[in-house]
């Protein structure tokens, strides 16, 4: 079996049972949750704040991975981490002066990561990879779920892990879009080693632990 860990999005979670979804996953081998705060800035849409990482929290003892699709980010560095978040990622892209927003997020006791879109070179963000403790590459646009994976990102993946080898470094690659029973393996093998998935594990069509056990099942 080739390793990973699974942190499933709430993003297309049920939110009229999000307790019972989110027990689910844990009970079902989740390693981590996934919330993808949306500013309707950074991109179109208007997701979720402190409240619900509250409450998430309140129902998980997972990792609360909060992803920040958002501009001015450091805004809310304090409140998400009072909140309950253990990873905060900020977008490379939202960030203007991206080595002095990541010198305010380690004033705070989070995981530091940095998201990068699919049509950023990976190449930008060598020069802060040991600083930092995770690179997420998102291989959909950011901003919805249910999207195709990006073929491309594996590439962008392998040359990631290339480079993180060479500085010397223990950088984790997360992956984010698109991540389903039949790009699993693919992007692991690419080097990934946390995988986001959101419709893959949260689905009308299958119960959450069905979902996470497809993804188990397709890299073994
Ligand atoms: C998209 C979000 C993802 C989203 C992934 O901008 O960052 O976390 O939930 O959804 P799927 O897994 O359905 O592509
Ligand atoms: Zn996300």
């Amino acid at each position: 079996m080739t390793e990973f860990r699974l942190y499933p999005s709430i993003l297309s979670a049920d939110f009229s049972q999000l307790e019972k979804q989110i027990h689910d996953a844990e009970t079902c081998g989740a390693d981590g949750i996934h919330v993808d705060v949306m500013d309707g800035h950074f991109v179109p849409s208007i997701t979720f704040g402190t409240p619900i990482i509250k409450a998430v929290r309140s129902l998980s003892y997972l990792p609360l991975d909060i992803h920040m699709m958002t501009m001015h980010p450091e805004n809310h560095f304090f409140e998400f981490a009072i909140a309950g978040a253990d990873s905060i990622t900020v977008h490379y892209e939202a960030c203007p002066t991206l080595a002095d927003t990541l010198v305010e997020l380690d004033k705070f006791d989070v995981m530091k990561c940095v998201a990068v879109n699919p049509s950023t070179p990976i190449e930008k963000i060598f020069g802060i990879l040991h600083t930092v403790d995770r690179i997420l590459i998102m291989s959909v646009e950011p901003g919805a779920g249910g999207q195709i994976f990006i073929p491309e990102s594996l590439k962008k993946i392998q040359t990631l892990s290339k480079e993180i080898k060479s500085q010397g470094l223990s950088t984790s690659i997360q992956v984010d879009g698109g991540i389903n029973p039949d790009t699993t393996l693919a992007a692991v093998r690419s080097g990934a080693n946390i995988l986001v998935a959101g419709s893959a594990v949260f689905n009308d069509n299958f119960s959450v632990c069905d979902g996470i056990s497809k993804m188990r099942n397709s890299s073994s």
